[in-house]
């Protein structure tokens, strides 16, 4: 049997420091736990442009499109600013995301209890939070057409299309269910229906997606009073379903429930593969962070539980995934903070690479357990 593959592309700033990270903790998988990975490792984001003046080589796509999963670091930065629209290193990781077909992008908010305090909320509104937003990730206003800045009279104007087929939001919605039947068979869908036609279909939609799911508690929510609730009382939610865009803020508000963007992993999944496996790319929910990168003080938790998520949704080791988890929990109660998690009275902050290894030394006491 040949050993599961995965691409790895760590792009830009902090995106190499928080990999290099996680190949640790995915060597130690291999040597520890008999589950070796084949790994290659390729450029995307500002790192492929200046190699090949384009954000994603068509060489990098196909490999993506080969792998079982694809792991990938943060793109973007400020030297790539004023680079034409179609070659910014965003374009990058949307070309991965529409080609692979990721239509679902699963975005849990998780409160690690010895974060609580780190949350600009209070500990009681957020301590023990545990939700997942489903945004839909290949289809809405970030690829509708027209698009574009266009002359109109004596001025421009510009434009994007928010678009939604039934299908496309059947599909969301049906990984949306599935997700709240293996957790607390509770769903909320958010939408505009009340300005926009393309929510009021949403809304049709995911009513008639409901009826092969019984079980589950359905609500829907126009998007702006979910905000409101996300901020008033997030533990009223379990799975969220939304749009493309309306799934990118909701989902950086939630981020910030928990205390840190650093801490917040994503799994962006397709349709199933021969292999049964679902296309797959995994991500933190940061960014390139340009201004900390190369000073050791990026937090590679974020990354490392993607890769967590990578052994749930994609290799079916949902325990080991669970041991990768409680590692990072246990560092974070002996109290190990990376820069971005300081403020705690005498605490030095400890670098990237020494989350790393206190996080591989946690798994390892794990085996002693
Ligand atoms: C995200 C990011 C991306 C998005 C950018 C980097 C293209 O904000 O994954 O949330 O807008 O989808
Ligand atoms: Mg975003």
């Amino acid at each position: 049997m040949t050993n599961p593959s995965l691409l790895i592309l760590p792009g830009d700033g902090i995106g190499p420091e928080v990999m290099t990270e996680v190949r640790k903790i995915i060597d130690w998988y291999g040597t520890r736990r008999d589950l070796p990975f084949d790994v290659t490792e390729d450029l995307v984001g500002g790192a492929a442009y200046d190699a090949h003046g384009t954000p994603l080589h068509d060489d990098t796509m196909a490999k993506a499109q080969a792998v079982d999963a694809v792991l990938l670091g943060a793109v973007g930065g400020p030297k790539y600013d004023t680079l034409d629209f179609s070659v910014k290193p965003e374009r990058g990781l949307l070309r991965l995301r529409k080609e692979m077909d990721l239509f679902a992008n699963l975005r849990p908010a998780q409160c690690f209890d010895a974060l609580a305090d780190f949350s600009s909320l209070k500990r009681d509104v957020v301590a023990g939070l545990d939700i997942m937003i489903v945004r839909e990730l290949t289809s809405g206003v970030y690829f509708g057409e027209p698009r574009g800045i266009f002359e109109e009279g004596n001025e421009r104007v510009g434009i994007n299309t928010q678009r939604y087929t039934e299908s496309e939001i059947d599909r969301v919605a049906r990984s949306a269910f599935e997700l709240a039947m293996r957790r607390n068979k509770k769903l909320c869908s958010m939408e505009k229906a009340n300005v926009m036609e393309s929510g009021v279909l949403w809304r049709e939609v995911v009513d008639q997606v409901g009826k092969d799911y019984p079980e589950v508690a359905l609500s829907h929510m126009y998007a702006d009073a979910g905000a409101m609730q996300l901020c008033r009382w997030p533990k009223q939610f379990d799975v969220i379903v939304t749009d493309n865009l309306f799934g990118d803020l909701l989902s950086d508000a939630a981020a910030m429930l928990t205390g840190s963007l650093g801490m917040l992993p994503s799994a962006s999944l397709g349709a199933p593969m021969e292999n049964g496996r679902p296309k797959a790319l995994y991500e933190p929910v940061h960014g390139s962070a340009p201004d900390i990168a190369g000073q050791g003080k990026a937090n590679p938790i974020a990354c490392i539980l993607s890769f967590a998520m990578a052994l749930r949704y994609s290799f079916d080791q949902g325990d080991e995934a669970a041991r990768l988890e409680q590692a990072v929990e246990a560092v974070l109660a002996k109290g190990l903070r990376t820069a971005d998690l300081l403020g705690e009275e005498g605490v030095a902050p400890v670098s990237t690479s020494e989350m790393g290894d206190a996080i591989v030394a946690a798994l390892e006491a794990s085996l002693q357990a």
